[in-house]
């Protein structure tokens, strides 16, 4: 069976992890990286054994080079994407893109235009619909198991330390330099209700703030950095706790792929890792409501939340036979059909990965690899650009009711 080809033009925490799966799978083949920190290329490149001459030092360095692998995977920060993304095209290349696709209309359409226009295939890492736990849900929506879907209810629990982590200190703690966050961090969830449902949305609202974590909340006497001895004793986001208690673990390997006591502390000293929470310049929601009205008259009613302490997403379907409901990080969903005894669908057995959003990395890989090695099996999940700007364009239009004071916007008018 052929070995398909991937180049990695960003090998930070995303691209590393996609190179380290590639590397373990038989039909795949890593052949090239790009990352213009040599901390990240190193750290890569122990366990790929590349020759130097295709480790480069930027995605640009790499893009000068012919055509050299089936697929190029973009893993570089959201407003990176337009110009690696439409100059890997130009070279001939097919994508994995991260998501977002990019973090304006604009620049998603163009990408979408440069796709048509060099006939590219461009799949965005839209990963949790390849978990067990929605595929499952999935076919058995299909399958009319529950009739017809008239509404759903869903939390994306993002966990106080994940949200500090990304979302206060992180990369996107800020909209001006990455995406709002119903973008950064909820496409996924506006993208599986599209899937979900098989449906397009025709309204959306959207009300959020960013309501606690800024200076109006910051304890007397709390230093700019943690690691200046902060006095307060009980902070659950004390960075200095946090990190040296997640080594060797992710997060500690976004601040250095090597997280040794030392080389974390360092970054505590030098980085937004290291900064008090209260006193970041951060700007996107720490709460936010979506509502939708799909075109079937099917309604959404969706929430994200920094305030948990599990890191986890929850789904309730009602249909018109009955309903479902379980959360991903459970790894199992209730059936509960109108008059006959609730069903519980245990799926951990058949899990072999629940890293990597709940094992979805790995199983888009697999699909990926399978797709271009001409294997026969159902595609209609994959996740392919033409269905996954309608997640992002929902996003803008959320963001937009959100920053008008929560106004109904009309998604077909939006786009226009
Ligand atoms: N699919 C998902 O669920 C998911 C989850 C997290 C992040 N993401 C997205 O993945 C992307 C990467 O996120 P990440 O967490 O890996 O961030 P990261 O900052 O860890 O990685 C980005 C890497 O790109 C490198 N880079 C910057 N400019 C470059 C250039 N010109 N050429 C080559 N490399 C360059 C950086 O040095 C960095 O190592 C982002 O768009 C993010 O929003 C997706």
């Amino acid at each position: 069976m052929k070995k398909v080809t991937f180049a990695i033009l960003g090998v930070g925490n995303r691209g590393k992890n996609y190179a380290y799966r590639l590397s373990t799978k038989e039909g795949a083949e890593v052949v090239a990286i790009a990352d213009n920190r040599p901390v990240r290329t190193e750290a890569t490149n122990a366990f790929l054994h590349l020759p130097p001459e295709r480790v480069f030092s930027s995605g640009e360095e790499m893009l000068k080079q012919p055509k050299m692998a089936d697929i190029m995977i973009i893993a570089s920060q959201d407003k990176q994407h337009l110009a690696h993304s439409i100059a890997a095209m130009e070279k001939g290349y097919d994508l994995v893109l991260e998501k977002p696709i990019a973090d304006n209309m604009e620049d998603c359409r163009k990408i979408v235009e440069t796709a048509h226009k060099y006939n590219r295939r461009i799949i965005v890492c839209h990963v949790l619909r390849y978990t067990i736990f929605y595929q499952h849900i999935k076919k058995m929506l299909d399958d009319g198991v529950i009739g017809k879907v008239e509404s759903i209810e869903a939390t994306e629990q993002v966990g106080y330390h994940h949200f500090c982590h990304s979302f206060v200190r992180g990369n996107w703690h800020n909209s001006k330099t990455s995406s709002p966050m119903i973008l950064a961090k909820s496409c996924h969830d506006l993208d599986l209700f599209l899937w979900l449902t098989g449906r397009t949305c025709k309204k959306i609202t959207s009300f959020g703030s960013l309501d606690f974590f800024n200076k109006e909340h910051c304890p007397e006497g709390a230093p700019a950095r943690c690691s200046d001895g902060c006095p307060v004793e009980d902070c659950p986001a004390n960075a200095v706790k946090y990190y040296l208690s997640r080594i060797p673990q992710w997060p500690a390997t976004v601040l250095h792929p090597e997280p040794t006591e030392e080389n974390i502390m360092e970054c505590l000293r030098t980085t937004d890792y290291g900064r008090c929470i209260y006193q970041m310049d951060n700007d996107v929601v720490d709460h936010e409501v979506v509502n939708m009205l799909m075109d079937d008259g099917c309604t959404i009613s969706f929430t994200m939340t920094g305030f948990t302490s599990r890191q986890s997403r929850w789904i309730h379907i009602f249909g018109t036979k009955g309903d479902i409901v379980g959360e991903m990080k459970e790894m199992k969903f209730t059936l509960r059909l109108f008059g006959q005894p609730e069903q519980e669908f245990d799926l951990s057995p058949l899990y072999t990965d629940t890293t990597g959003h709940g094992g979805g990395d790995g199983r888009m890989l697999d699909d990926v690899i399978k797709l271009y090695q001409g294997v026969d099996f159902d595609t209609s999940s994959i996740t392919v650009i033409d269905r996954s700007t309608e997640s992002h364009y929902l996003a803008f239009a959320a963001e937009y009711s959100r920053t008008h004071g929560g106004e109904t916007v009309d998604v077909e008018e939006f786009c226009k």
